[in-house]
């Protein structure tokens, strides 16, 4: 069922009741990146059980609520745990948080995830700031009717990372001594990892990374005219046939180790908005 603007509303009221909260910044915490919450200031959290028209998380590593609070100075709505296409939701259903969110009053939207590197220069454990994307699902979350109180028909999408928050989070790097990679992520459905020729396919059509969530979020928080950034960690590397296995236990171990550096651009850029 396609969420309608009336339930976008009724959820954005529903929590603003429940939390007296303006948020500024939106947030989307990936697989194993929910650590930033550690830095939350946290005066609500809700599980996504307990908000209305929301979907129920249901993959490990995801642990499904929403929390309100303060970072950087900054009042902040993080979903800590997201809803993947790859889990049976429907595109709309997978981006209905990101409309409540822009009900709340957000302003910018961050997002994290884990990808798979496709750059052969890329590392393991690496981050890469995401310059922009390519949408590999088959599908769209604004296919359907178009209701121009959300956003334009044919949104643009020649900024779909904002170039000012991605200046901002490579001087926070620079400063930090955090080594970054920029890049372009490609977004596909999962559940499977990718064959060793599709890697080489995305490799081929300009993809430095792969993961299975972030386009969806961010066509719609365009769509909705909502600057965004996101950076992912390089859990894995699909450089051919020497690939070797993936597993989701490895995606999240390696998600781990590298998140204090990630943690960090956030914070510093939530502050710097
Ligand atoms: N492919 C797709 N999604 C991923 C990967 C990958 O190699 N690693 C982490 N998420």
């Amino acid at each position: 069922m396609i969420p309608s603007i009336d339930d976008m509303q009724a959820t954005a009221d529903f929590l603003k009741k429940r939390t007296g909260f303006s948020p500024e910044v939106g947030i989307i915490l990936g697989s194993g990146l929910g650590g930033l919450v550690k830095e939350i200031a946290i005066e609500h959290q809700i599980p996504y059980e307990e908000i209305p028209n929301f979907p129920v998380s249901t993959v490990e590593g995801h642990s499904g609520k929403l929390i309100f609070g303060k970072l950087g100075g900054k009042s902040v709505v993080a979903m800590q745990g997201r809803f993947h296409y790859y889990e049976g939701y429907s595109m709309q259903q997978c981006t209905f948080p990101v409309r409540v969110m822009k009900f709340l009053g957000i302003k910018n939207l961050l997002v994290s995830n884990a990808s798979g590197g496709v750059n052969l220069s890329f590392k393991v454990g690496d981050l890469m700031i995401l310059t922009d994307h390519i949408n590999l699902f088959p599908t769209n979350p604004l296919m359907g009717r178009n209701n121009s109180d959300l956003g334009p028909r044919f949104p643009d999408m020649s900024e779909a990372y904002s170039k000012e928050l991605v200046k901002k989070a490579e001087a926070i790097a620079a400063r930090n001594g955090i080594k970054i990679q920029k890049g372009v992520y490609a977004g596909l459905s999962g559940p499977c990892f990718e064959t060793p020729a599709e890697y080489r396919y995305i490799r081929a059509i300009g993809g430095d990374a792969v993961g299975m969530s972030t386009v969806p979020e961010v066509i719609v928080a365009r769509h909705g005219g909502i600057p965004c950034f996101a950076i992912s960690i390089i859990t894995d590397m699909g450089v051919g046939d020497e690939a070797g296995d993936v597993s989701h236990e490895d995606v999240i171990h390696v998600a781990n180790n590298a998140e204090p550096k990630m943690t960090l651009i956030m914070k510093e850029l939530i502050a710097a908005l």
